[in-house]
């Protein structure tokens, strides 16, 4: 059967990566949080004093160190989920916290740090038989990926997804904070100038606000149905 090119974008916190690991997993394709890319990167400046004390990035350090950084996935055989290392080292779970929410997307505006992680995630859906979430996946990274889809909801439904998932990890979290870290990501992801996030013209658009996983997830596999010709 032909292997095509799955691109999800969408907001943040609205649910892409649960249906696009569900469905890499369904359909025997892999799956890639470019998402975790970015956050791994912002882990490594966190980690490395690379924010300035007035919270900016000390972009020329990390121009010079970009290429050196090493991101890679292993696969959890307990939960057959890929889960991100930084240099070897699986930084799964601390790439998730609010500290690293809360700046990833100074991060993720620079143009430099697009350019290096574009290019390795192109690189890894060359075979095809990918299935890539993020915010510019349908527009820069795959611009010919047979299907194409756009998530959204509303924020306040966004937040106490998020909220619920931290929560249920045992982290300590206020929804109010949640919320604004939601609405302030969305902004600087929209605004930026280095491929902000919208949706590709040829995309399909998911509003999954009153939708169930399961809803969601048939809706998704039918999709790839009618992409695939299967
Ligand atoms: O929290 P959520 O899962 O929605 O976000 P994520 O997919 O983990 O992405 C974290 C942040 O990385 C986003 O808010 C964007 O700033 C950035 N990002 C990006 O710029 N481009 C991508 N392809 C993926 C993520």
């Amino acid at each position: 059967m032909k292997k095509i090119t799955i691109a999800i974008d969408g907001f943040s916190s609205c649910g892409k990566s649960t249906m696009a690991k569900d469905l890499a997993k369904e359909i025997g394709y892999i799956y890639i949080d470019s998402g975790a890319m970015y956050r791994a990167v912002t882990l490594y400046c966190i980690e490395n004093n690379l924010f300035n004390p007035d919270g900016s990035v000390n972009s020329a350090e990390l121009e010079k160190r970009i290429d050196s950084i090493r991101i890679s996935f292993v696969l959890n055989k307990e939960t057959s989920r890929p889960e991100t290392c930084l240099d070897g080292v699986n930084v799964e779970s601390r790439i998730r916290t609010m500290d690293v929410s809360s700046r990833v997307s100074l991060v993720a505006a620079l143009g430099f740090v697009r350019e290096a992680l574009v290019r390795q995630q192109q690189e890894m859906g060359k075979a095809k038989g990918i299935v890539m979430d993020g915010r510019d996946i349908g527009t820069v990274v795959f611009p010919d990926a047979e299907l194409k889809i756009f998530v959204t909801a509303s924020a306040e439904i966004r937040a106490q997804r998020r909220y619920d998932e931290l929560k249920a990890k045992g982290q300590e979290v206020s929804f109010d904070e949640i919320l604004n870290n939601v609405q302030e990501r969305d902004r600087i992801d929209q605004t930026r100038e280095v491929s902000p996030l919208r949706k590709a013209d040829d995309a399909i658009v998911l509003d999954n606000s009153n939708m169930t996983i399961a809803e969601q997830k048939e809706w998704l596999k039918n999709e790839f149905q009618r992409a695939a010709n299967v």
